[in-house]
């Protein structure tokens, strides 16, 4: 391992403000001293995933866990679960507390907050809200939105950024056929709906094919015609950094169980203006900064849409995870784009195996590849990789259905159409990745080793699933 000699600190930027307000008539904001650390050194190698030696039962006898599904949901890090221990040890209320206890966790939320911030770039007035995931995030931001605002979307997006604005005020523009069609579908909605507020969604990574799209140029479009944009970073986070000021966006969200953090920890960041003047999302204690019989204020900040006692220990994990893949990124960088070079090659290599693109072959990808195999079923051939071969993929529409059904258009006319989905992260290795070009180009060749029945709830194997053994449960 290599460590590169820029560990020197800067000087710690400002902690985002604390919640405006104590919630409930609780203790003001802590003043325990701690400090973050903004500089962090580039280390050369990988962090490992909690659960990296995880054996799994097959038809052959058990073998080492392929894990192909991260664009699903991540694996802890080591770090972040050293990270939630630590914090488990003090553990306490946020914001509400005078103890030691509740002022050292307080200010581990607003310090999650700070490297969530730097995480995403965030300009020093942006608002960092801690969510459950991106979804609940872009629920947030569309009650926040000013009301008559346009929302312009891409059919190409997952639903949970298609979906939650509401038919009435969404132009949904098709899925596009290049970054030029793109463009111009786009510019022209934005010529054809004028309208004070406007904001269009673009996500950065696509769920399905990987490819990335350059939200900067979205973004240079959207504010040339007065919209803003907010960014579905849900497929990057983990993979390529986040940057709000140099992508000049205006919002962006991602969830941390896709980003080596799954303790149910979202967040949206961006602009304040709107948020601040947007119903709260969540009614309740933390949220308002006085509640009298003529009527309730409700707090500015963080804390108007932090209703309730926050997730502290998500808060703290999602800020591990940040600190990690920040410190490792060249790392991550170079793992993922050989394994993902040695995928893509092998399954050219496999006759009948089409790979889905939207944008085309030579485009910007994170390591997500969506393909079909001809003449197989896609829900059989991700069972056949997992019971067979012991990998783990996902195969359907993946919440995106408008796009996987232009991209399949139904090819062999045989129903309903989906594909199968591998793709990778820090709990995938080179071994796993050869292991599923082999599984697909043997069942290409000769069929699965196993007899296969299609039943009303999907392939079943013939005789013991060897996935139904009794494990005992954590808790
Ligand atoms: N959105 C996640 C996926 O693409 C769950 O699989």
């Amino acid at each position: 391992m290599s460590v590169l000699p820029s560990t020197h600190v800067l000087p710690s930027p400002a902690v985002p403000a604390a919640p405006s307000a104590t919630p409930c008539g609780g203790s003001p904001a802590p003043a325990v001293r701690t400090r973050v650390l903004h500089a962090v050194p580039t280390v050369e190698a990988l962090p490992t995933v909690v659960g990296a030696g995880l054996r799994v039962p097959t038809l052959h006898g058990d073998t080492a866990y392929a894990n192909l599904d991260h664009a699903a949901s991540t694996p802890a890090l080591e770090t972040v679960k050293a990270a939630v221990d630590r914090a488990l040890e003090t553990y306490s209320s946020v914001h509400r507390g005078a103890g030691f206890a509740s002022r050292l966790t307080s200010a581990w939320y607003e310090q999650a907050r700070a490297e969530v911030a730097t995480f995403v770039g965030a300009r020093p007035d942006d608002t960092v809200l801690f969510t459950r995931t991106t979804t609940d995030s872009w629920a947030l931001l569309s009650k926040a939105l000013p009301s008559r605002t346009t929302v312009f979307v891409f059919g190409s997006e997952h639903h949970s950024t298609l979906l939650p604005w509401g038919r009435s005020r969404t132009v949904r523009l098709p899925v596009p056929q290049t970054l030029d069609d793109a463009y111009a579908l786009l510019e022209e909605a934005l010529v054809d709906h004028a309208s004070r507020h406007r904001l269009v969604v673009v996500t950065a990574a696509s769920n399905v094919t990987g490819e990335v799209w350059p939200v900067a140029r979205f973004a240079h479009l959207a504010h040339a015609h007065g919209a803003r944009i907010a960014v579905d970073a849900a497929q990057l986070s983990a993979h390529r950094r986040i940057d709000l000021a140099a992508w000049d966006a205006d919002y962006v969200a991602f969830s941390g169980h896709k980003t080596y953090a799954p303790y149910g920890a979202g967040v949206l960041a961006g602009r304040s203006d709107w948020l601040d003047a947007g119903t709260p999302y969540l009614l309740g204690g933390g949220a308002t900064r006085s509640v009298t019989e003529d009527g309730t204020a409700w707090a500015t900040g963080a804390a108007r849409h932090e209703g309730g006692s926050p997730n502290v220990i998500g808060a703290i994990a999602l800020a591990a995870a940040c600190a990690t893949l920040r410190r490792h990124a060249r790392a991550i960088e170079q793992h993922e784009s050989r394994l993902l070079a040695r995928l893509r090659d092998g399954l050219d290599g496999v006759p009948g195996v089409e790979v889905l693109s939207i944008f085309g072959n030579d485009s910007d990808r994170v390591g997500v590849v969506a393909f079909t195999v001809e003449g197989w079923d896609s829900a059989l051939v991700s069972q056949v990789l997992s019971v067979e071969h012991g990998i783990g993929v996902r195969d359907g529409k993946f919440c995106a259905h408008l796009l996987v059904d232009e991209l399949l258009e139904d090819p062999w006319g045989e129903g309903p159409a989906t594909a199968v989905r591998a793709s990778i992260g820090l709990g995938s290795t080179l071994e796993g990745v050869e292991r599923l070009i082999t599984a697909v180009a043997g069942l290409v060749e000769h069929g699965p080793a196993a007899t296969w029945t299609r039943t009303s709830a999907g392939w079943v194997v013939e005789g013991p699933d060897p996935r139904d053994v009794e494990v005992e449960r954590p808790w």
